[in-house]
């Protein structure tokens, strides 16, 4: 059959296959690659299976919304940890992880033509995302330590913009954005009569003391404000897909019709492993991120070896830094050789849509400290060579 074209056509194919397959066929690379943790989810998640497991009505669909105990833990945990009040102005969506969540959110907010407002470098699936649904990601530069620009947010918007996406603490430059910076796009955007869209999936990977915000406790955000989330990080959850989405109550039956139609119910087994997940409480990942803080102090020292070689911008959350390395060479290329020749993976600054320039997303959540070490020496020394190559 002669190949149809369709919509997918506009829209990126993700480099994490293609970097997955380098690293396949170069048996010993150590991965820096994949924004994932070190650990698994706990315990008392998985003993939750058997509560699942009791109930034969448990095989059968489940509420479209989220099982009720787990919307009624989530109202709980938004309260404590992120000081979001569900009031009669908004609701909880569990969706089977962030990523959809997101998609969601765009699908009910938009017509075809729209535009969405993301920040770059971005996270590659928002931007597939918002093409899926026929809408332009409008791209607006962070600044030189890959903070927020409102002004430029302000100027960016048009009468087709429907929202503004922030991602904080970020993927992929690790960057917390400040309350202030928060605030004031959380403003722009009620003026502006569109929405903000934000993504927490890092919420609790900070260091240095430094505070993670949600737009979504701000007073009369509610209104206009996504807020979404995912235990995928902070559980080990990353297969389970579970995820949720605060939004505003008027947005609940064009969500529920998505997710009627795109997955009926979240995995309701998964949903049951949320609920012994969030029994135990972010304490569970307070404790596991201790050990992503060491690692990231370890990459942190070895890294300022490259000073004049790469500029690495101060970045407090998630668990990844973003490489700006001086070289002419392209940043696939500089990734591919990395790993041909030096055996350490670590993702092309193009795919997060940074074309001009060479760049690079080091992931240190994934690693024991000591495989660690060995992989951001080898991408130290792999850097060290390549570009002392280039410049001989
Ligand atoms: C910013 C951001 N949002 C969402 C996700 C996806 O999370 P989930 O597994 O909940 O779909 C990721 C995963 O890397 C991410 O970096």
């Amino acid at each position: 059959m002669e190949t149809l074209t369709s919509r997918m056509q506009a829209v990126q194919s993700p480099l994490i296959p293609i970097i997955a397959e380098l690293i396949r066929s170069n048996p010993g690379t150590i991965s820096l690659g994949q924004g994932v943790v070190y650990y698994d989810p706990p315990p008392e998640a998985i003993a939750f299976l058997s509560q699942f497991l009791a109930n034969p009505e448990n095989h059968k669909y489940q509420a479209v919304q989220g099982i009720a105990p787990l919307l009624e833990a989530l109202e709980a945990k938004l309260k404590a940890d992120n000081g979001i009040e569900i009031n009669g102005q908004s609701c909880i969506v569990v969706t089977a992880g962030s990523n959809m969540a997101f998609m969601n959110a765009i699908l009910a907010i938009t017509n075809p033509g729209d535009e969405i407002i993301i920040q770059t470098p971005y996270y590659f699936n928002h931007e597939m995302a918002i093409m899926m649904a026929s809408c332009h990601p409008v791209l607006v530069a962070t600044d030189e330590n890959y903070q927020l620009c409102p002004k430029a947010i302000a100027q960016a918007i048009t009468e087709r913009t429907r929202a503004v996406v922030t991602i904080s603490p970020n993927n992929p430059t690790g960057a917390v954005y400040s309350e202030e910076a928060l605030r004031e796009v959380n403003q722009i955007c009620r003026d502006r009569g569109i929405y903000h869209i934000s993504d927490e999936a890092y919420e609790y990977f900070t260091y240095n003391g430094v505070k993670h915000v949600s737009p979504g406790a701000f007073s009369q955000s509610s209104e206009h404000t996504i807020s979404l989330y995912s235990l995928s990080k902070a559980y080990g959850f990353a297969s389970w897909r579970i995820g949720y989405m605060v939004i505003p109550e008027h947005l609940l039956s064009a969500v529920m019709k998505i997710q009627d139609t795109i997955l009926i119910c979240p995995p309701v087994i998964s949903q049951y492993a949320a609920l012994g997940a969030l029994q135990v409480g972010v304490g569970y990942c307070k404790e596991k991120i201790g050990a992503i803080a060491s690692v990231r102090q370890l990459a942190l020292d070895s890294l300022k070896r490259l000073e004049g070689l790469c500029t690495i911008a101060p970045a407090d959350g998630a668990f990844y830094f973003f490489l700006k390395v001086h070289t002419k060479l392209g940043a696939f290329e500089l990734a591919e050789r990395l790993i041909r020749e030096h055996r350490v993976a670590v993702m092309p600054g193009t795919t997060f849509g940074m074309d001009d320039g060479c760049y690079l997303r080091v992931a240190y959540g994934a690693l024991q400290k000591e495989t660690a070490a060995e992989g951001i020496e080898r991408l130290v020394r792999g850097l060290q060579t390549i570009l002392g190559s280039e410049n001989s």
